[in-house]
């Protein structure tokens, strides 16, 4: 007999009953207890997890349905199988009504309780699986609830634009997305909105930013490779593209791709197939690539450093994330939503926001967007000794103040060419060339204005 290892418990007042049953039981997996009162029942029933009770529902002086109704409240898990006299339908319709899984008419063959137990166990391991899959959903959109509605905040014109074509790309999971906007924006965040909206959202996310992978490992990483196929490759292993399948593969900061990588991504991209390193079997992969940048890709394209195909390829739906200081109403929305994350997160409650600071922060540039928003709040946080948050808390510099139009225009032409140079190194992350080209001046000419106003020409001295 193959059955599980099914914990049951006979519970019947004939002895020779219980007894040539569980004899029946023993070449099997099955754990079998005997009981022949109902005290020594609920004594089994107490100790042991019983996944299937066989009652006799003609106990003396006690009537078998009120210990049904009782054990199936009491132990909701547990199925019951009841046994019959014959022509006794009247109790077998109650029994069922009270819960019973099936009955048993006595007298009754072997392979009839064996059948009843089968199907009990069938229906148990489906009632598990559903649970299973039960708790996984609801986990899975617990995350995607904390995902979407806690971390997507924004309510401007603009960023409602990217939420709904966010939306759109995750109606439609076989398109390559590209993803733009400075850094800090909420590239990744939307490109996980994504993801985890469609209805790849059951696979995996992964996030690879080939400019933190050394050269020599790149092919290994996205590719996979097989034992012994170079040193240190003591297993087989899968590549991103293998990982991701049926899933999302982010690709951070794709502007700064090699070049022998972006081949072969161009191709995979393609066939949506892969080969391992030091293997010739093709493995199939379905994933979807979203990509993303801060770079002028295109300029990259002029420069031949990124291929024009791969980037036809890859942008199939783009996306582009103005920067925070173009949609100055999502600061006060992303601030209060910081600052309600870190006092809870530093047990910090009841810190009320100054209205100073919002009117600062309007003013605000933000070179950094949300990320420098972000951070400013948990160091605000950090920082405030008092029960209100105070523009002070904020260490905003003056030099960092919007002057491009919505609050009151400064006219100081030296301050604004400072803040403009500040700018131009920001966005072009403190590439100086970059900047330059930006501006429309000579890159020597930017040289002597950073010198003249004093300006930090790395991230940390913004
Ligand atoms: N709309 C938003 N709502 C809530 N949080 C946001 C939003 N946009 C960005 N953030 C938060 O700001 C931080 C930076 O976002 P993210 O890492 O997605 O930016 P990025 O564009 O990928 O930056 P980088 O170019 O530097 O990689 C993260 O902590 C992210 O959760
Ligand atoms: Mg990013």
């Amino acid at each position: 007999m193959r059955l599980i290892s099914n914990k049951i418990l006979i519970l019947d007042d004939e002895k020779q009953f219980t007894e040539e049953l569980s004899g029946f039981f023993q070449n099997s997996d099955i754990e079998s207890y005997e009981a022949n009162t109902e005290k020594e029942g609920r004594k089994v029933l107490a100790a042991h997890d019983i996944d299937l009770l066989i009652l006799d529902v003609r106990l003396p002086g006690v009537n078998g349905l009120d210990i049904l109704k009782e054990v199936k409240v009491q132990y909701p898990q547990m199925e019951v199988v009841i046994i019959s006299a014959h022509g006794d339908m009247d109790t077998v319709i109650k029994a069922m009504r009270l819960g019973a899984f099936d009955y048993l008419r006595k007298p009754f063959r072997y392979i009839d309780i064996q059948i009843a137990i089968e199907r009990t166990h069938k229906y148990l391991q489906m009632q598990r699986k559903l649970k299973h899959m039960e708790e996984r959903n609801s986990l899975i959109s617990k995350n995607l609830r904390e995902k979407i509605d806690r971390q997507f905040i924004g309510v401007s014109p603009q960023i409602l634009e990217v939420f709904e074509q966010a939306i759109t790309a995750a109606n439609y999971p076989e398109a390559n997305v590209l993803i733009t906007g400075e850094s800090g924006t909420g590239k990744e965040n939307i490109a996980r909105i994504i993801h985890y909206s469609s209805s790849r959202k059951d696979h995996v996310f992964c996030a690879v930013n080939s400019s933190a992978i050394t050269e020599t490992l790149l092919e290994s990483e996205f590719f996979g490779h097989k034992k012994g196929s170079f040193t240190g490759a003591v297993a087989d292993k899968m590549g991103f593209f293998e990982v991701c399948n049926q899933g999302t593969l982010f690709l951070d900061e794709i502007a700064d791709m090699p070049l022998n990588l972006q081949a072969k991504i161009l191709r995979a991209t393609e066939e949506k197939v892969v080969t391992r390193v030091g293997d010739t079997n093709q493995i199939r992969t379905d994933f979807r690539i979203i990509s993303a940048t801060n770079h002028d890709i295109t300029k990259g394209v002029e420069k031949k450093k990124f291929r024009l195909d791969l980037l036809h390829r890859l942008n199939t739906l783009h996306i582009h994330i103005p920067p925070l200081r173009e949609r100055p109403q999502d600061i006060k929305p992303l601030l209060i939503h910081f600052v309600d994350f870190f006092t809870t997160k530093f047990k910090k409650p009841n810190l009320r926001i100054a209205k100073e600071v919002f009117d600062v922060l309007l003013k605000y540039d933000f070179p950094g967007n949300v990320r420098e928003l972000r951070n400013m709040a948990e160091r605000a946080i950090i920082l405030c000794k008092s029960n209100t948050l105070g523009v002070a808390d904020f260490l905003i510099k003056p030099e960092h103040a919007n002057t491009s139009g919505n609050q009151s225009e400064s006219f100081d032409l030296k301050m604004n060419e400072r803040c403009l140079i500040q700018k131009a190194l920001a966005m072009n992350k403190y590439n100086q060339q970059a900047a330059a080209d930006a501006l429309g001046i000579h890159r020597d000419a930017l040289s002597r204005k950073i010198k003249k106003y004093n300006v930090g020409v790395t991230k940390n001295e913004d």
